[in-house]
């Protein structure tokens, strides 16, 4: 489709070029919308291989997740400034992307080019609405996915864009206002007729718990009275409700699709240490359930909160170390989150939170045998003491992952010991967030290079509980790396059962830390996690 761009349209691109390439727009998406791209493409349920392209893409937001997805990704932005910052993003996180200058209303492509294709929070931007969505229709495959995230009317920025339109120049015609492709109605329109199958939902996130203390300087004050910066509003009441239930619509959705059984659901039930302890709201994590010694292991806690929170699919960030054998206190602020104490110091907290992620194909039980005999802890441990994969741990889970030749991805065979069993044979979430923690580290550790001398610690836990984990049981659990992301490093992990059907998934990420964490970099395994007293 061709059409001829009014002198007052041309400025207007001109402007909007120029308002993107100001400032440190890469650095805002990485602190405020980073989980939006990663959320779109779980959506889109891209597949390895497939042709994918991301619609403004920015500096990749959404275009690198699918490349580590293995897509084959393709990204579009009108700021060849972003689309280099994108480049530096992608390729730090070991993908490559082709970047394209180029405008939405435009695409310089020819028709039914992509599998999938992605926009996130980018193609609202572009002035003229039907163009640009007959554009994403042209360059669509038959049958191909479009998935778009767009900021609402009614939301934060929405009315932000209503509370400065006033000020702003008047918009040349034939130019719509942003906000108006998080109107429902306004995207079935712009689709109908086009044979592409709308379906809109309303998504609810909120603002990073810290916020940049940049942003709090631009404002001069706090963003809310009373808020120092730290402590958005919690979601909570019938938003909180109604943002859970959607995400349950989500997942359902996704399983129907897969195949799925029902979820196992993860009421904190008889038998889990987290429930016992719930009742009086206190918590001593026994000396038993460390990673590092007197240290709480990462999956453990996340398996925890997991529990008390009662869900099946969860987001824990470890804050700080959490001691074993101390007194800690957790506690339900609102119905949909979780923390952890220790007096007045919060450890951990956890939410509900999709885990859509890409499990790569499960090994057979001869070859996750096979690894199991290759795993490199045996020879050098950082933390031979450790819960889940501690050779020395006298009553330890014993997932002991080892590299499976010609597969980028570390497996075990595994047959959870008998003594850690709850009712019906099944282990408790803490022990099956536990057995996902480890395979992630060493995936990374088998992965990275040889020389690298990083250390990292597990700040963040994602877990989604499918099936139960069996007790005597043999079960293939595999670790993958997902890549490198600046300053953290993204891996995954699942567990199989004896059918081969999945159980459990997670993903992690762990923060690169100074001086001490976990020994990346196999010519520096044999150096201690934590620096010797
Ligand atoms: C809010 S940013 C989103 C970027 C990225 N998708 C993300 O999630 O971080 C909006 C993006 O839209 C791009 N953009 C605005 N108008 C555009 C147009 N007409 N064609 C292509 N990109 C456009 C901007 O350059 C910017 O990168």
């Amino acid at each position: 489709m061709t059409m001829t761009m009014t002198a007052e349209m041309e400025q207007l691109k001109a402007a909007h070029r120029a308002t993107w390439a100001a400032g440190d727009y890469a650095a805002v998406a990485d602190a405020f919308v980073l989980d939006v791209g990663a959320t779109a493409v779980a959506h889109a349920a891209i597949e390895p291989g497939t042709a994918v392209l991301d619609v403004a893409a920015g500096s990749g937001n959404a275009a690198i997740p699918a490349a580590l997805a293995g897509a084959r990704v393709t990204g579009l932005d009108l700021v060849p400034d972003l689309l280099a910052a994108g480049a530096e993003r992608a390729r730090r996180a070991g993908v490559e992307i082709d970047w394209v200058e180029g405008d939405a209303e435009a695409l310089p492509f020819p028709g039914e080019r992509f599998d999938t294709v992605l926009s996130v929070l980018g193609v609202q931007f572009a002035p003229r609405h039907e163009l640009t969505a007959s554009e994403l229709v042209r360059v669509t495959r038959p049958g191909g996915t479009i998935v778009l995230a767009c900021w609402t009317p009614s939301g934060f920025i929405g009315q932000l864009f209503k509370t400065m339109s006033p000020h702003l120049p008047k918009p040349p015609a034939g130019a719509s206002a942003p906000p108006l492709w998080g109107d429902k109605d306004h995207v079935r329109a712009l689709l109908a007729g086009t044979g592409v199958e709308a379906c809109v939902r309303d998504a609810h996130g909120a603002l990073p718990r810290r916020i940049p203390g940049r942003v709090r300087r631009l404002h001069g004050r706090p963003l809310r009275p009373g808020a120092q910066g730290a402590r958005p509003a919690r979601r909570s009441g019938p938003l909180g409700g109604a943002a859970s239930r959607a995400r349950r619509a989500v997942r359902a959705r996704e399983r129907e699709r897969r195949g799925l059984p029902r979820p196992l659901g993860v009421p904190a039930h008889a038998g889990t240490q987290a429930e016992l302890r719930m009742r009086s709201r206190e918590l001593v994590i026994d000396a038993a359930h460390v990673g590092l010694p007197e240290i709480a292991h990462g999956g453990y806690v996340a398996g925890i909160l997991t529990a008390a929170l009662g869900v099946d699919s969860s987001r824990v960030r470890l804050r700080r170390p959490v001691p074993s054998g101390r007194l800690l206190r957790v506690e339900r602020p609102d119905a949909g989150g979780v923390e952890l104490h220790d007096g007045a110091d919060l450890l951990a907290d956890g939410v509900e939170a999709d885990v859509l992620l890409h499990v790569p194909d499960a090994v057979d039980p001869g070859e996750a045998l096979a690894a199991a005999r290759r795993f490199p802890g045996m020879a050098h441990h950082p933390f031979p003491g450790c819960l889940c994969c501690g050779p020395e741990h006298p009553r330890g889970l014993r997932v002991f992952p080892g590299p499976v030749s010609g597969r980028g991805i570390v497996a075990a065979h595994w047959v959870p010991p008998g003594r850690h069993a709850a009712d019906g044979g099944a282990l408790p979430p803490e022990l099956v967030c536990a057995a996902l923690d480890c395979p992630q580290l060493w995936a990374l550790m088998v992965h990275a290079p040889a020389t690298t001398s990083d250390r990292v610690v597990t700040t963040v836990l994602e877990t989604r509980l499918e099936r139960p984990v069996t007790a005597g049981e043999p079960h293939v659990v595999i670790g993958w790396p997902i890549g490198r992301d600046g300053r953290r490093w993204l891996a995954g992990a699942a567990i199989f059962g004896p059918d081969g059907a999945l159980c459990a998934a997670g993903r992690q990420t762990a923060a690169v830390v100074g001086g001490w964490g976990v020994p990346l970099g196999r010519d520096h395994w044999e150096t201690p996690p934590v620096a010797a007293a």
